[in-house]
């Protein structure tokens, strides 16, 4: 089936579902929308997220999208049920915080939940924690800043370790499990690790949302035909050569 799946998130951090996307379905073409001139969406109202990502959704369905991948936490938890309801027949799929798979992991000890002040407060979270975190220690930790300096790169520098520190630095030697529920901390994993010392598991959506949308695509008959190439394109509202160049590092950096 032809057609491209639309990828979005605030900026670059939806890059590292992209990564999960193109290794489940390297045969679909998918392309990705980072809104770097309005990130980081975790520091925005839930109004103003809708709207940046109806804007988002409108444009990609009307350059023929098949599917749309939300790679965004905060944009998942403000905008994907009103999305569902403006386009009921096309799929969405949005990411979430991969609480159930840490909580089912035998030995997971305590478990941390990175993200945003809003995918913390609203629905989709507390329902995952209700579901998944009644009788296991899951400690919300709300990291504002931490998207928005991810955005900016150099990932090595002194000041993120401490920002991380700032953070995290309490829980260390403490904690089994982290959940990375934001898609910007996945390209900060080892510098969570190396704070919180010991041997921490870390859990992602990404590799979820992947299935996911095989598994809907499947149902809806519209999954890529193997013969066909598979590609990725990049676009950003921060329409620069650098941004574009920041993109493509991301996408090809070693995690
Ligand atoms: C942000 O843009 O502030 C965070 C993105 C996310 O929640 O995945």
């Amino acid at each position: 089936m032809s057609g491209f799946v639309g990828v979005f998130d605030s900026g670059v951090g939806g890059i590292s579902v992209l990564r999960s996307l193109v290794a489940e379905l390297p045969h679909e073409e998918f392309h990705y929308f980072g809104d770097s001139a309005n990130a980081p969406y975790g520091e925005k109202t839930e109004a103003r997220v809708l709207e940046l990502s109806q804007d988002i959704v409108e444009r990609f369905v009307a350059d023929g999208a098949k599917a749309i991948v939300i790679a965004c936490n905060t944009a998942t938890s403000a905008a994907a049920p009103t999305l569902r309801r403006i386009y009921p027949d096309l799929p969405i799929i949005g990411i979430e915080p991969a609480l159930k798979p840490a909580t089912e992991a035998p030995g997971h000890g305590r478990i941390l939940v990175m993200a945003t002040d809003i995918t913390l407060r609203l629905d989709k979270y507390q329902e995952l924690a209700a579901t998944y975190g009644r009788d296991c220690e899951v400690i919300s930790v709300p990291c504002p800043g931490l998207a928005g300096r991810i955005e900016r790169g150099d990932l090595a520098s002194a000041d993120l370790r401490e920002m991380i520190r700032g953070y995290v630095g309490s829980f260390a030697g403490t904690v089994g499990s982290v959940v990375l529920g934001c898609t910007h901390y996945p390209f900060v994993r080892r510098q969570i690790a190396e704070v919180l010392g010991g041997d921490v598991r870390f859990y992602d959506g990404g590799a979820g949302t992947a299935r996911q949308l095989r598994h809907r695509l499947g149902e809806c008959g519209l999954l890529a035909d193997e013969v066909h190439a598979g590609s990725v394109s990049f676009a950003s509202s921060e329409d620069t050569p650098d941004e574009l160049a920041l993109y493509r590092e991301f996408f090809e950096m070693e995690l």
